[in-house]
């Protein structure tokens, strides 16, 4: 009897234990209660509904936990998604109010996605940087000012960091050159200053670097050329200045360069020219002297747009013999002599050509 007794006592012992072991520990829960309570999903797709009961690991939307520790590993809610919840509601996600600091206390987080609920304010926390597990960090899409975190480069296992389409403000932290996992950089679209740092290039594993659409100044840095990986250089609609290093040219997995609506000037490397680039944007800059007559059967252009700079000169021969040209704009230079004739000059419209000195020749007038 007494031995039954105990017997059902222990067994009463064991799986209680077990449950508790299960759920997520109560620290992480508070942290994440804390996170909801400073934000209000105004869209009331009832994201936070679930984030309900002892067990932040069973069910609460967007939490999921490493199944060993139970520790909450992963925050990941996005304001424009493919669920069900979203579906139904035929509508997108916004929500109001900050990213509290209480997300620092997640210790073992390597994901934090807060993407697309247009009205999220307030700043970045400084404690992120103590977060040594984070490798996903994305909060593009919302309305977060202030400035970067300066101990982003702590984050030694950062693989993507994208802050795009908020009101960041500040500079680019000089500790982000520590990153050496990054390999997703996106910052568009922000209100960023200041310069790149001049060792950039220290970032070797970046395959993405997409920095459009802020405030930033000073020279291309040189040692972007160390990026090996590199294939995506997104440095649009800033005050850079000074000319393009030629080394950017000879990057071999270099896909995209758009360098469009800065202040560069200079001559358009020779390299650019005959580089593996497909995408190549230097409009409205202040590039000067011939288009490179270096084109060849290497060259291979989706998008070459040379627009609203200074170039003179004739439009090179050489670009007949390259693989492909698909789209070309040379307009609103000083550009003059004869279009030359046949690929791909007889798919090109007029447009293309506008406000030069004195180009002539199909599409526009004969010479
Ligand atoms: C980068 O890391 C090194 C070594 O950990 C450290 O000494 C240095 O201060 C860090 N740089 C920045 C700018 O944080
Ligand atoms: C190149 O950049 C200019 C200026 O930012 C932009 O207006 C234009 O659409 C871009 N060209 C292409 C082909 O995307």
């Amino acid at each position: 009897m007494a031995t039954a007794f105990l017997y059902i006592i222990v067994s009463i012992l064991i799986s209680l234990s077990t449950t508790i072991s299960n759920a997520c520990p109560p620290s992480d829960r508070a942290a994440l209660l804390s996170f909801k309570a400073a934000l209000t999903e105004t869209s009331n797709l009832g994201i936070f509904n679930t984030w309900k009961g002892q067990d932040c690991c069973q069910n609460w939307y967007g939490v999921s936990c490493d199944p060993v520790t139970h520790q909450v590993a992963d925050i990941n809610l996005r304001g424009e998604s493919k669920d069900p919840i979203f579906e139904k509601a035929g509508r997108t996600g916004y929500m109001t109010g900050s990213i509290s600091p209480s997300i620092c206390q997640l210790t073992r987080l390597s994901g934090l996605t807060i993407a697309d609920w247009k009205g999220i304010s307030g700043t970045i926390p400084q404690c992120i940087s103590s977060l040594q597990f984070l490798r996903i960090l994305d909060l593009v899409g919302n309305k977060i000012s202030g400035s970067i975190p300066s101990g982003v480069g702590r984050l030694s296992r950062l693989g993507v960091l994208n802050l795009a389409d908020n009101e960041l403000t500040g500079n680019i932290p000089r500790s982000i050159t520590n990153l050496t996992s990054l390999m997703h950089l996106d910052i568009r679209n922000n209100k960023i200053s200041g310069t790149i740092p001049i060792n950039f290039g220290k970032l070797k594993m970046l395959s993405r670097v997409l920095l459009s659409k802020n405030k930033l100044t000073g020279l291309v840095p040189n040692s972007i050329s160390n990026m090996k990986r590199l294939s995506d250089l997104d440095l649009s609609v800033n005050q850079l200045s000074g000319p393009v290093p030629d080394s950017l040219g000879k990057m071999a997995g270099l896909n995209t360069l758009n360098l469009d609506d800065n202040l560069i000037t200079g001559q358009i490397p020779l390299s650019l020219i005959s580089s593996g680039i497909s995408v190549l944007n230097l409009s409205s800059n202040g590039f000067e002297g011939y288009i490179p007559d270096a084109f060849g059967p290497r060259s291979y252009f989706t998008v070459m747009d040379l627009s609203y700079n200074k170039l003179r000169g004739r439009i090179p021969k050489s670009i007949s013999s390259a693989a492909y040209v698909g789209y070309l704009d040379v307009s609103y230079n000083h550009l003059c002599g004869p279009i030359p004739v046949g690929e791909p000059f007889d798919h090109l419209e007029a447009s293309s050509f506008l406000s030069n000195d004195c180009l002539c020749g199909k599409p526009l007038k004969a010479c």
